[in-house]
């Protein structure tokens, strides 16, 4: 249920998009995207400063203005726009070659995260008999909390005392009482810094200042979960004690660099952050992108770094963002939490004005509606076919002063729609019931005529409906939401409370490393939120896992004293709890697999108290190909007396990549819409002893060796996995495993069995027919004539991701008197502008194209086909054999001559970068 709202998204406009038919809209999460003209460049050593580095510059004549100097102990560097748009591409070749230049990089940006597009799918019927309370419970009994054994912890004093725990986020409003008032040294928002300014929007230049104020809400939810301390009302967060610092990276809309994220994750190292923690990710599956190496340096240099394994668990496996990809990253899942606590506003309504009798409502934004009483008006008029809304052509008489009683359909285009037909009938107050509580309601947004929105539970529509049908009247008292304080409601989440949120992304990474490593409450989350937009809210996703996350590892430093990254993870994973499975709809009775749960639920009670202690967090046996025979890892008692661990192993579902259709494109997994198959043939693993006696103070070592299933279709990528199982009379500790029951270097890229890689064209989404005869814009035209021109527009879908996606231009004939080089077996004459791509997760994409090659110069008119290559998984980046290749129809290039313009139309508007 999405009931929690996000500043400026537009009106009704996300209702369920599934993939595919999100990817023929346009819509579909696109891998991470990159900022025109900026890079991002690593010097080779200490002695290069970006003075130095940009006089260099100039002396090769490369115009460049620079954005951000990174000067830290493990980034020295600097960003930097180039002016020559034309030859971008060869200046970029000449600033890899300089020899002060370790790397030179596209700056990637990634979007202010989205969680309210992620809220749990189900909403509890409430009833009279749901506990009501306010937000005060002590001590704590946090539903979070007592999932995770931190309120043991707390009850023991483990509170965080002194632990320095940063956030890389939208800011966090440090004038909320419960997140300390203030803002410096002193304050428990101690730390920080806002990066770019309220003006940055991802591609401009960001104008930092002092002071990381919210302008989103996201940062101080965060902030709350980690640190939250409020006696009034009673409200904690994991480690009440801790300080925090806030590196602010997102203006008030828009996206970040990663060139800001890198210095956001730098500048906490420096400031001494014992842990740093990101809500913010885009699709990716490799562990090689800047951004992730960056943060895998601060853990290799003994930082943990808890990053959001991201909330695409819609689009099935393989699917992790960066950064929580990178090697030794925590990787953090979201399990929804047991109850599903709901804000409230109080109001009272009556029947032909008899006896006041209280409701509670859910305000939207915008929710200004005066303090008064208000008729209500029943949009059905009686009906009780809740459906006739979903037709355009029904109509309501006019009801100025009234407020409008609207049932939320699922599987119908309500919203804008009937948010216009409410306005025309003259009236300016919505309030929503669901009429399926699953289906997900969104009301937020302005523009539309209506002054508020909200929504009520159904019970308490019914009531109202019967009345109005019956010919009574029905008023509701209402108080304007912002003069009146918010109450909890609770109800259990009885579908899918304890386990995985169906939205929380799965792994592992294409190259086959476990991800994510752990699971926290991430799914109806309540925390603080900016003062301004009301104190309080309930959201949902990884971002709210994670920082959970962040906050428990400094209870553990607190209780067991300083341990490196790498233990901290073993930790966390060997005392976790794996779940069972659990679809969004119904819960099964074997464990979900370790690439959707990595360890499980986080148990940070027993990570302080565990006296075993691996040396590793998980396996990964690797595909077939690469098959790990045997991996050997061991147990140290750190406890006082002898131990004994009784050891097996317990496997989880085997989950197929793809569906059973034939389809290349990876299953989707949404509650009730799900084609991604999960079978119980599992691996045999057999360990070197099935029990171990370890004396005090000593370790010993276990050998695995695994033989994988072999009763399934690889041609489907099976994923397998488990738990080794290590039990005491004291303690149990598990640990993950996974392995890929194909070759992954079979796996198709492009998805060529719906023909989803070809050449369009700009006014229309669809393939041009062989021989399409294209007049681009004159060269180097404007924006605004540019898109007069129905130029080329290469499209695919790729299923899987690739380390290099190439997209060359070749000659249609062998007698072609165009130029050409050989490049990886064929004979090109260049590549399309912002072609070659690296690391690019699956997906769809786009490029639109005016005939400039990537070395800056045009193709000459003449006929051509695309050439899409891709490099498949573990391919060898030299050999052509290691790339599949799709080749384009034929089409023929001819530029328009600068005075003449086309009178076509935009036929699509849905299709742009
Ligand atoms: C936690 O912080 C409060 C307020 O600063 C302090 O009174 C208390 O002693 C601290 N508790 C622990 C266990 O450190
Ligand atoms: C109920 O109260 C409203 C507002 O005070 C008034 O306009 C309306 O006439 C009353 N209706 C009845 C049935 O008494
Ligand atoms: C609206 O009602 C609330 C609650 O009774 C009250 O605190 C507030 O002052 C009222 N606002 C106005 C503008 O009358
Ligand atoms: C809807 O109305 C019809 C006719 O009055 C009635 O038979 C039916 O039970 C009603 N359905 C519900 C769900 O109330
Ligand atoms: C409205 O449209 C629906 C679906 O097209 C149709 O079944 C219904 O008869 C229409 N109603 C009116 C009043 O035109
Ligand atoms: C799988 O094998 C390939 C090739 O040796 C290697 O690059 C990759 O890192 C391996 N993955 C894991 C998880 O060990
Ligand atoms: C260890 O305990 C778990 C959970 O009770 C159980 O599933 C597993 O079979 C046990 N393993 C051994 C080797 O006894």
């Amino acid at each position: 249920m999405r009931f929690s709202t996000i500043g400026g998204a537009q009106l009704l406009a996300l209702a369920a998009c599934f993939f595919p038919s999100c990817i023929a809209a346009g819509v579909y999460d696109r891998p991470s995207t990159f900022i025109p003209g900026r890079y991002i460049v690593e010097f080779e050593d200490e002695n290069t400063s970006s003075h130095t580095f940009f006089s260099t510059l100039s002396d090769h004549a490369i115009g460049a203005t620079p954005i951000i100097t990174l000067d830290y102990s493990l980034f020295k560097g600097a960003s930097f726009n180039l002016h020559d748009a034309g030859n971008e591409k060869a200046n970029v070749e000449k600033i890899r070659s300089l020899p002060s230049v370790k790397s030179v990089q596209a700056v990637r940006s990634y979007p202010i995260p989205k969680t309210s597009g992620h809220a749990s799918n189900q909403f509890p019927p409430l009833s009279a008999a749901a506990a009501q309370g306010s937000l005060d419970t002590a001590p704590d009994k946090f539903s979070t909390h007592v999932m995770t054994g931190v309120d043991k912890l707390h009850a023991d004093g483990v509170l965080g005392d002194g632990y320095k725990i940063a956030v890389v986020d939208t800011g966090i409003d440090y004038n909320h009482p419960a997140l300390g008032g203030c803002f410096g040294e002193g304050c428990k928002v101690a730390f920080g810094k806002d990066l770019v300014g309220d003006a940055y929007t991802g591609t401009n230049t960001p104008v930092p200042d002092d002071d990381p104020m919210d302008c989103d809400g996201h940062g101080t939810h965060v902030a709350g979960i980690i640190a939250a301390d409020s006696a009034a009302p009673r409200f904690t967060g994991v480690a009440p004690n801790a300080t925090l610092g806030i590196y602010r990276v997102f203006g008030c809309a828009g996206s970040s660099g990663d060139d800001v994220l890198i210095q956001a994750f730098m500048m906490a190292h420096e400031a001494g952050a014992d842990i740093i923690t990101a809500s913010i990710g885009s699709i990716s599956g490799w562990s090689e992108s800047p951004w992730a190496v960056a943060v895998s340096r601060i853990v290799e240099a003994g930082v943990p770094c808890t990053l959001a394994v991201g909330n695409d668990g819609e689009n099935g496996l393989f699917i992790a963002s960066e950064a929580s990809t990178g090697l030794g990253v925590t990787s953090v899942a979201s399990i929804d939490n047991v109850i599903t606590p709901l804000l409230f506003k109080n109001a009272s309504w009556s029947a032909d004005n008899g006896t006041a009798k209280p409701f509670g409502w859910i305000p939207y934004i915008p929710a200004d509606i005066p303090n008064g009483t208000y008729p209500v008006f029943d949009i059905l008029q009686g009906n009780n076919d809740t459906t006739i809304t979903c037709n355009n052509n029904f109509t309501i008489p006019k009801i100025p002063g009234k407020i409008a009683l609207v049932p939320w359909v699922g599987g119908c285009t309500v919203g804008a729609g009937l948010a216009e037909l409410v306005a025309a009938a003259e009236s300016k107050y919505i309030i929503y019931y669901y009429d399926n509580p699953a289906t997900p309601i969104i009301v937020n947004g302005s523009g539309y005529g209506i002054d508020s929105f909200g929504t009520v539970s159904s019970d308490v529509a019914s009531q109202w409906t019967k009345l109005l049908a019956t010919g009574t009247q029905v008023y509701l008292n209402m108080i304007t939401p912002s003069e009146e304080s918010y109450y909890t409601v609770s109800p259990a989440n009885t579908v899918t409370g304890g386990y995985l949120s169906y939205f929380s992304s799965w792994g592992p990474t294409f190259e086959a490393e476990v991800k994510p490593q752990i699971a926290a409450p991430g799914g109806s989350i309540l925390s603080t939120y900016p003062l301004r937009l009301g104190g309080y809210k309930i959201d949902t996703g990884t971002s709210m896992a994670t920082p959970f996350v962040a906050g428990s590892i400094a209870l553990i430093l607190e209780a067991r004293g300083k341990l490196d990254p790498a233990t901290i993870n073993n930790l966390l994973s060997a005392t976790a709890e794996a779940k069972t499975f659990n679809d969004g709809l119904s819960t099964y009775n074997y464990l979900a697999p370790v690439a959707q749960q990595g360890g499980g639920l986080v148990n940070v009670y027993d990570a302080v108290h565990a006296v075993g202690l691996l040396n590793i967090s998980s396996i990964s046996f690797n595909d077939t190909e690469h098959f790990i025979k045997s991996v050997s890892f061991e147990i140290k008692n750190t406890g006082k007396e002898s131990i004994t661990y009784n050891l097996g192993y317990v496997s989880t579902g085997t989950a197929y990549t793809l569906p059973s259709d034939g389809s290349t494109v990876p299953a989707v997994f949404a509650p009730g819409a799900s084609n991604l198959d999960i079978v119980p043939s599992s691996a045999k693993l057999s360990l070197s002893s099935d029990s171990v006696t370890i004396k005090a103070g000593e370790s010993v070592t276990v050998e695995v060796k695994a033989t994988p299933p072999t009763d399934l279709i690889a041609s489907r990528i099976p994923v397998y996995g488990g738990y080794i199982t290590l039990n005491s009379t004291t303690e149990s500790l598990t640990l993950p495993y996974l392995g890929v029951a194909a070759n992954l270097k079979d796996t198709v890229i492009f998805d060529s069995k719906d023909n989803m890689t070809y050449v369009s064209r700009y006014f229309n989404i669809s393939g041009v027919p062989d021989n399409f005869a294209f007049t681009l814009p004159p060269q180097n035209s404007t924006d605004e004539e540019i898109v007069k021109y129905d130029f080329p527009v290469p499209v695919a879908i790729d299923s899987f991701g690739t380390r290099i996606l190439r997209v060359d231009l070749v000659p249609a004939s062998a007698n072609s008197t165009v130029k050409t080089t050989e490049v990886l077996g064929e004979q090109i004459v260049g590549s399309l502008d912002s072609f070659p791509q690296y690391e690019q997760g699956r997906g769809p994409w786009h490029s639109f194209w005016y005939g400039n090659l990537s070395d800056g110069s045009y193709a000459p008119a003449g006929d051509y086909n695309i050439l899409f290559r891709a490099l498949k998984i573990f391919g060898d980046e030299h050999s052509s054999d290691d790339y599949e290749v799709v080749k384009s129809v034929n089409f023929s290039l001819t530029y328009a001559s600068p005075n003449t313009t086309t009178t076509s139309t935009r036929r699509s508007t849905s299709f742009e970068a």
